[in-house]
């Protein structure tokens, strides 16, 4: 058992967009409830991650975690039960450091000090094994604060949180959360299965923008770090919060999906609409997120400024994810070179994947019209590789 046991990155939900520090019991199993009922377990969403505001920063004389049992009546393995009883599973949440980020920077519910985990690491991880849980994200704002090392920090915790679930026999996957503070993709392949790239997409209190979706998206293309197994992390996603217009919500959901991300939805749950529904659960393009090559997208042409194209190489031969993204405030053809995207000209099908139909064949690139600050998704499959390109499961994915 280890904690790097994640084939395809992490799909699930995650309470921190839409709740900050305010939660309990009651609103996570809301959420659960909500996300059964919306089905998004068939779609492939298995994760409810508790973030922070759980813990309110007390141990007891041992240093064990005090949990406040007015907010988690039974404590946190009562709640870990209640999402395992769906068949899901729970992730909880942690510092680095000795505070948390509530503590410098009070969002929604100011954090006591002491809400991080260091001086605990071996301590607290398996705590969080023996309560039930199987993911821990680990925030970096005490490790920030205290000018701690990132990468030899989550080393440390990389190792408590493989201990752990040696001793539990559950498996425990880790979520690093140091925003790309020293060049993250550098060092976290090995250590966790995740490591965020950015800082947040979101402010709690504030509305959700395209501008967040781009500049995380920008911010995590580090594509010779990711394999099958270890995954670019730009954040939560805000697809169905408010600010965000259905067209701007596709193309959030396109670009964590072709960049293979971890798919944490952070959307309320209890008021989703089903057309948000449908774009977190459209299972082409869930299937590009989750392709088991594990690569990362990169972009392959941008002809004309803020026209660009990007491309993913998918599992089998001659089959790319490709997403066209007009960044410009017109409407404008973007097309799609075979070339580009490593095939030889020769006949390959594309398929519009929000629409879930196929466009017919083509023989050497594909045009569409795509609406100012748009996007369009398409899967090209059945082309025939350029003979020098070869993509294995430690490729960059960049394509000469
Ligand atoms: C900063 C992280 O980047 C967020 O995702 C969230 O976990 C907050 N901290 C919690 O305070």
């Amino acid at each position: 058992v280890s904690q790097v046991s994640v084939p395809t990155a992490p799909m699930g939900w995650a309470s921190w967009n839409s709740f900050a520090s305010k939660i309990d019991y009651d609103v996570i199993k809301a959420q659960v409830d909500a996300f059964v009922a919306a089905g998004l377990p068939a779609a492939g969403y298995k994760y409810i991650n508790i973030d922070e505001g759980w813990w309110q920063g007390t141990r007891d004389s041992a240093g064990n975690i005090t949990v406040d049992t007015s907010e988690w009546p039974g404590g946190m393995s009562a709640i870990a039960d209640y999402i395992h009883s769906k068949g899901l599973k729970a992730g909880i949440y942690t510092d680095a450091g000795a505070n948390g980020c509530g503590y410098y920077y009070p969002t929604g519910r100011p954090a006591a000090a002491n809400t991080g985990s260091e001086g605990h690491y071996a301590q607290d991880m398996l705590q969080f094994s023996e309560w039930g849980f199987d993911f821990v994200k680990v925030d970096w704002c005490g490790g920030d604060a205290e000018g701690l090392d990132a990468a030899t920090t989550y080393k440390s915790i990389s190792s408590a949180v493989a201990t752990a679930a040696a001793t539990t026999g559950r498996p425990l996957t880790l979520s690093i959360c140091n925003w790309g503070y020293q060049n993250t993709w550098n060092w976290a392949t090995g250590l966790a299965p995740m490591w965020r790239t950015s800082t947040d997409i979101y402010y709690y209190g504030g509305t959700a923008s395209q501008s967040a979706v781009l500049s995380n998206f920008d911010q995590t293309l580090h594509p010779a770090a990711q394999h099958t197994g270890y995954y670019n992390d730009p954040d939560m996603l805000t697809v169905g919060m408010s600010g965000l217009t259905a067209a701007q919500n596709r193309t959030h959901m396109a670009l964590w999906a072709i960049s293979g991300a971890p798919l944490l939805a952070g959307n309320d749950l209890t008021t989703m609409t089903s057309e948000t529904a449908a774009i977190l659960k459209n299972s082409d393009v869930v299937a590009v997120d989750q392709d088991a090559r594990g690569l990362q997208g990169v972009k392959v042409a941008e002809d004309t400024t803020g026209l660009q194209v990007y491309s993913k190489v998918l599992a089998g031969t001659g089959n790319r994810a490709v997403v066209l993204l007009n960044r410009t405030s017109s409407a404008a053809n973007i097309t799609a070179r075979w070339s580009d995207l490593g095939l030889t000209s020769a006949s390959a099908t594309v398929r519009d994947l929000w629409a879930q139909s196929n466009l017919g064949s083509y023989a050497t690139s594909y045009t569409a019209s795509v609406p100012a600050g748009g996007s369009v998704m398409l899967k090209v499959s059945g082309g025939t590789e350029a003979s020098s390109t070869s993509y294995s499961a430690t490729s960059t994915g960049k394509y000469t």
